[in-house]
């Protein structure tokens, strides 16, 4: 009763999975599970919109050279441009199931971001991931052969070793948080599409479902992970006591918003030409550097100079948010503070998403493509999402006339464990581990800051890992085992990163240095075995 079987198992609602669900034949039967609702996501509070090459001035070599540019000698240029030739399909792919963008008269409306040479982000007003999330939501729920399954978490995935060496992953086991019981889920395929890792730090812009699961898992079952240095901190989330993780999009800046001082200077044309349209890390640092020289607790965005007609009609969320917390953006400047965005690395996949592991996939934040490198351009994440689950939707087809129904595999096992004792190790450790990899390895690192945190983290890593071999598994207990496992691999990384590139800024290392570090930073798990 406790096991289902399906074709493909897809762990995760955002945009990656819920492209991958729609993508797939109807003949397949498919699971899509959420740990919380299935709208809950990153992609459901994503604001600027989805970048493309739609406008007949723009051009893809245009798009790719920017998203080099800003990925800083890391981006796999192959993985660019699929992604980038892919663009107006996708789009209009996401037309045909629906989603409603802005348009101006005949054409879809464009407006621009940080790093971004053209205008050319499409998008749905001010809150872009809404208007996906919500349709390809009802579009799954219209679907017979979509099974969906909210408030399940993931614990692990199920694997089996071959004849050669290598693994196939036959499913997962998956907590169902209302009824306390573990379920094994077995399918021909398994995609994570679980999202990023940014609750891993203090402040973050994202919801509380980012804690990294998809990467932790897929490190506990042999696969290799790439690139965790490279977190990326938005430049503008809202400062307020009450607001939690709002984002102030850089469509503002797109749009003529500046970044002031408190005294109301204009700061950034003095770290770049590009201004207030620079790219992300060098927007962030420039932040956090003038903070920590004024002792600032915020500093501030002002679009007011521009009419406020134009402002409520392409910013109605942030203006409507901002006003239930007294800040009229029409008249004042916004206090803004940098937070934890996104997460470059992830789960090492290739051109078709495949893993290391037969049978599974990655796609979306989770997985690490060659898109970014070591620095996201804004707007490319939802774009890698759509086409990464067109590619593994591809691969599965390709191979499903090759691929048995999963094997029979072994049931949870807790006859070894008890009901927690003192729930407060969890809920102290999530604190401490949030607090100091804000502390240590945040927009600004050096080496005795990570030294620091990697003390920190062991001794974590062991209390956690002990206290998960002895106690039932409830979702906090999940979650905090995995933030411990990806903050981990972003110190390690981060560690072997002797330059500053991208996002990964080092105080005592502060050069770029493309003769000995232009690499990738490839972490490999004791029971990795390659294919
Ligand atoms: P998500 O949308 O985060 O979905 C993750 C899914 O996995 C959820 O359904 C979750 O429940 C599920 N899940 C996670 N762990 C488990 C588990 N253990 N078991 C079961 N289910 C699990 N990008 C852009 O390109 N343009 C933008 O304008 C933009 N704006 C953004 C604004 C904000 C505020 C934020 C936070 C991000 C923004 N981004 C933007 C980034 C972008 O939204 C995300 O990178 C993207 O939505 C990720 O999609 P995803 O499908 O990979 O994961
Ligand atoms: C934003 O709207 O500023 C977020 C865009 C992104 O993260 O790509």
């Amino acid at each position: 009763m406790h096991e289902k079987i399906h074709d493909v198992l897809i762990i995760g609602s955002g945009a990656a999975g819920l492209s991958l669900a729609l993508r797939l034949p109807r003949t397949l039967r498919i699971a899509l599970i959420a740990k919380r609702s299935i709208e809950e996501s990153n992609t459901l509070y994503a604001q600027g919109g989805i970048s493309a090459v739609v406008d007949a001035e723009d051009s893809t070599s245009s798009h790719i050279a920017d998203t080099l540019n800003a990925g800083a000698g890391l981006c796999d240029e192959e993985t660019v441009r699929m992604v980038v030739e892919h663009g107006p399909s996708s789009i209009r792919w996401l037309q045909q199931t629906g989603v409603e963008f802005t348009r101006e008269e005949a054409n879809l409306h464009l407006t621009r971001e940080g790093g971004h040479s053209h205008r050319r982000v499409v998008h749905a007003a001010d809150a872009t991931g809404r208007a996906l999330e919500v349709t390809l939501v009802d579009q799954a729920r219209a679907r017979d052969n979509i099974d969906i399954f909210q408030h399940h978490i993931a614990i692990d995935l199920i694997n089996r070793g071959n004849p050669d060496g290598g693994k196939t992953c036959l499913g997962a086991y998956l907590l169902d948080i209302n009824s306390d019981r573990v379920r094994t889920f077995r399918a021909r395929f398994t995609a994570l599409a679980t999202g990023g890792s940014s609750k891993v730090y203090l402040y973050t812009s994202n919801p509380d479902i980012s804690t990294g699961d998809g990467v932790a898992m897929a490190w506990r079952a042999g696969c290799r992970v790439a690139n965790m240095e490279f977190m990326q901190f938005h430049p503008t989330c809202l400062y307020h006591s009450k607001a939690k993780s709002f984002l102030i999009s850089e469509a503002l800046r797109g749009e003529g918003a500046r970044l002031l001082l408190p005294d109301g200077e204009p700061f950034m044309p003095r770290f770049d030409p590009r201004a207030d349209l620079a790219p992300r890390d060098i927007v962030a640092r420039a932040i956090d550097h003038e903070m920590k020289r004024l002792g600032a607790d915020c500093l501030y965005l002002d679009i007011s100079h521009k009419p406020a007609d134009f402002i409520k009609e392409h910013f109605p969320t942030i203006h409507q948010r901002c006003l239930e917390f007294g800040i009229n953006i029409t008249r004042e400047p916004i206090p803004i503070v940098p937070a934890a965005h996104y997460t470059c690395g992830g789960v090492v996949t290739g051109h078709n998403a495949r893993t290391d592991i037969a049978n599974l996939y990655a796609i979306g934040e989770t997985a690490y493509t060659g898109l970014h490198g070591a620095n996201r351009m804004a707007s490319n994440s939802l774009l890698e999402c759509l086409v990464f689950g067109e590619r593994a939707t591809a691969d599965i087809l390709a191979r499903l006339d090759a691929t048995p129904p999963p094997a029979d595999v072994a049931p949870w096992d807790e006859s070894r464990v008890g009901n927690p004792d003192e729930r407060v190790v969890v809920s102290h450790n999530w604190d401490e581990l949030r607090r100091f990899m804000w502390d240590y390895v945040g927009i600004v690192r050096s080496t005795k800051r990570l030294a620091r945190a990697k003390r920190r983290c062991n001794l974590l890593r062991h209390e956690i890992r002990e206290y998960y071999g002895n106690f039932r598994v409830n979702n906090d207990l999940l979650e905090l085992r995995n933030l411990v496992e990806v903050a981990d691999m972003i110190i390690t990384s981060a560690q072997r990163r002797k330059e500053s590139r991208g996002l990964h800024y080092m105080l005592d290392f502060p050069q770029r240095d493309d003769r000995n570090q232009r690499r990738l930073t490839i972490l490999f798990p004791d029971n990795y075995s390659p294919r």
